[in-house]
């Protein structure tokens, strides 16, 4: 499935724009500040129903505006076309509708058209705390099984529940009713995380090595109380904890990842340029496991990738990307000259789009 059309309204500081795009290489170049990452996040938006960058619907209206409107009008091989519009106004639900049907649960439209963001923010993975991590885990996982995010839905649902009931509570019966639901539900969240994360380990080793030059062996690991008893025992034995505390202290949504670099933390031990590296690695095994999972490749967004990477390494990557196995892809840069220079030996379909503030130059 590729973008053929993107039609944006009052989304960010776009007041009104229709882009035609190809199903290879299409990049945005432009200063700083114009709308590049704004672009990447309306396709983005598309496939999530959300923004990637924290931003909640009514920062995503234009200023000045009440409502915004973002369409995406795809194509697939068979040229089998889906239209997702996504309107949000201010003061009300925001509504998805994928061929003009609105759908129930935005959770119903995860996954029909995957995609996979690379961007500076991704730094955060390495530098912020576990919950990082897991939503992107989450996110990750949610476009290819439902069931996982089913099951994580019900799971946060039931750990709302079990806080609140702590704080008031210490009924035994009802205590074991959450215990179990909760338990019941980790399971298979944590069964899929730690297959996720060992399918992951060796493409993301492959993948680093093709990026970077030095020997480091880079890692990720799975970090779970459930690695080593499941929940229902953890919780029974946290129990007295639990109530003092006034809510659950063990379960799943304290799991996380760990990075490492030649055993050690990559946060800590790795330089700038091992980080972005990982990264991007990590990214690129995403990925390929949506791509094998789904048996379609995702559309891959590459923000501002070229910043802090040495021209190299982006060679690497736009040969890697423009090779076989890679579907349409979005790349922004704020250096015409740059993005020209990487283009011109991949040899893929690809258009320039020269962007200014709040608009884009056809
Ligand atoms: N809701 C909004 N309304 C108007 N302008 C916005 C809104 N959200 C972001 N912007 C503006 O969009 C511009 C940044 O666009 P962005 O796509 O991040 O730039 P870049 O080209 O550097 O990636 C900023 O000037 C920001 O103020
Ligand atoms: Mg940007």
């Amino acid at each position: 499935m590729y973008l053929r059309k993107l039609t944006l309204i009052n989304f960010k500081n776009l007041a009104e724009q229709t882009l035609a795009l190809n199903r290879g290489i299409n990049c945005f170049v432009g200063d700083n500040g114009t709308c590049k990452t704004n672009i990447v996040d309306a396709v983005y938006y598309l496939s999530m129903g959300r923004s990637a960058l924290a931003m909640s619907d009514g920062q995503c209206v234009r200023h000045g505006e009440n409502f915004f409107v973002v369409e995406g009008d795809y194509a697939d091989r068979d040229e089998r076309h889906e239209q997702i519009v996504c309107t949000y106004q201010r003061g009300a639900q925001k509504v998805v509708k994928r061929n003009g049907k609105p759908y129930e649960r935005l959770s119903d439209h995860v996954g029909l058209i995957p995609v996979v963001l690379v961007s500076p923010m991704d730094s955060m993975l390495i530098s912020d705390a576990a919950e990082e991590r897991r939503r992107y885990i989450n996110g990750f996982i949610s476009q290819f099984d439902r069931e996982y995010m089913m099951a994580l839905i019900r799971y946060n649902a039931t750990l709302a529940e079990r806080n609140k009931f702590l704080k008031i509570s210490s009924d035994e019966q009802m205590l074991q009713i959450y215990d179990a639901q909760l338990a019941a539900s980790a399971v298979k969240i944590h069964q899929v995380r730690a297959r996720v994360v060992e399918q992951m380990r060796p493409i993301v080793a492959e993948y680093y090595a093709a990026m970077s030059l030095d020997r480091e062996q880079i890692d990720i690991t799975y970090r779970s109380e459930l690695n080593e008893r499941p929940l229902e025992e953890l919780l029974a034995a946290s129990r007295e904890k639990d109530l003092v505390n006034g809510f659950t202290t063990c379960g799943v949504h304290r799991d996380d990842i760990l990075f490492t670099i030649g055993d050690m933390p990559l946060r800590k031990y790795g330089s700038q340029g091992q980080q972005k590296s990982f990264l991007i690695a990590l990214k690129m095994a995403q990925y390929r496991i949506i791509a094998d999972e789904r048996g379609e490749v995702p559309i891959l967004l590459l923000d501002d990738v070229f910043d802090k990477l040495d021209e190299g390494r982006v060679g690497e990557l736009m040969r890697l990307v423009a090779g076989k196995g890679f579907g349409q892809i979005v790349i922004t840069d704020c250096n015409r000259e740059r993005m020209v220079r990487a283009l011109a030996p991949c040899g893929a379909e690809h258009t320039i789009f020269d962007v200014t503030y709040g608009r884009v130059i056809e």
